[in-house]
């Protein structure tokens, strides 16, 4: 047994130890990034989700490949899983978000496995949001698996997944070891000059968002400070609303870290 398999097992209380799956999907490597670190923190077994025809193209070519499997509503071929599900107690599936949700591939994947009474940590990454609306399709498709908190983030703040992913594990239990518990938001107040300036500048180069702040609950984190903002849509549905968590860091510009929608 590894040293994380046996942090694993004293830290969820059990004798037996908890054996983690990772299984996870990347066009482009950053899903691949959160699952690399998982699966070394924890020593776990991972496999890829392999379309049978590869979604190679760059962004507007899958983004129109998609749409055309969508119309004809078909979803690829994937390659069938080669681990024995079985042998695992955690399955920590991995996707990155594609239309609001998990990707296609991951879509057309679960429908070859059944995770019902399985531990599924899901993880995700995305341009702007989120974990939200994929992890309610999960468990709607597999309403007896135990569906734990899971871990999403932005492509563009790659560089905070090593240790993003050790506080998350540390978090949930997985790793023993220190991490700063930040405590819940405080109440949402209306935004000042300042908190309207940090989320202008939070959003401001994102061609998705265009949006006006108006409230806001803050609270202390490792580095600095986070927000979570609502916000009225100015483009889009104007006057819908947003919400928008942003990280400001000590040294750092104010980056959002998800989007809800
Ligand atoms: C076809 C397609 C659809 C996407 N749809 C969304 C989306 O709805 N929301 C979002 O935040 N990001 C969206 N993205 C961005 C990806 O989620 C993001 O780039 C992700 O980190 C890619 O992960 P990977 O590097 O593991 O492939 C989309 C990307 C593609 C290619």
């Amino acid at each position: 047994m590894t040293l994380a398999a046996v942090l694993l097992a004293v830290s969820c209380g059990q004798n037996k130890p908890q054996k983690a799956l990772v299984l996870y999907y990347s066009q482009t490597g950053t899903t691949k990034a959160v699952a690399d670190a998982i699966q070394t923190a924890l020593g776990a077994d991972a496999e890829e989700i392999v379309a049978l025809t590869p979604y190679d193209g760059d962004f507007g070519a899958t983004i129109a490949r998609c749409q055309e499997e969508m119309a004809q509503g078909i979803l690829p071929e994937v390659e069938p899983l080669k681990a024995d599900l079985s042998q695992y107690d955690v399955i920590f599936l991995g996707y990155p978000i594609w239309f609001g949700t998990y990707a296609p591939p991951v879509k057309a994947f679960l429908n070859t496995i059944d995770l019902n009474g399985k531990k599924v940590v899901p993880f995700c990454t995305f341009g702007s949001g989120g974990l939200d609306s994929s992890v309610k399709h999960l468990a709607e498709k597999f309403p007896k698996a135990e569906i734990l908190p899971g871990y999403g983030v932005r492509t563009a703040r790659a560089d905070s997944i090593p240790a993003e992913v050790d506080h998350f594990l540390k978090e949930s239990g997985f790793v023993a070891g220190e991490y700063f518990k930040a405590e819940p938001f405080g109440e949402a107040h209306a935004v000042s000059e300042e908190e309207a300036a940090i989320f202008d500048t939070a959003v401001g180069d994102y061609p998705m968002i265009s949006a006006k702040a108006v409230e806001v609950a803050v609270r202390t984190v490792e580095n600095g400070t986070e927000y979570f903002f609502t916000a009225e849509n100015t483009g889009g549905v104007p006057g819908s609303i947003i919400k928008v968590y942003v990280l400001a860091e000590e040294g750092k510009d104010p980056v959002f870290t998800q989007v809800l929608r």
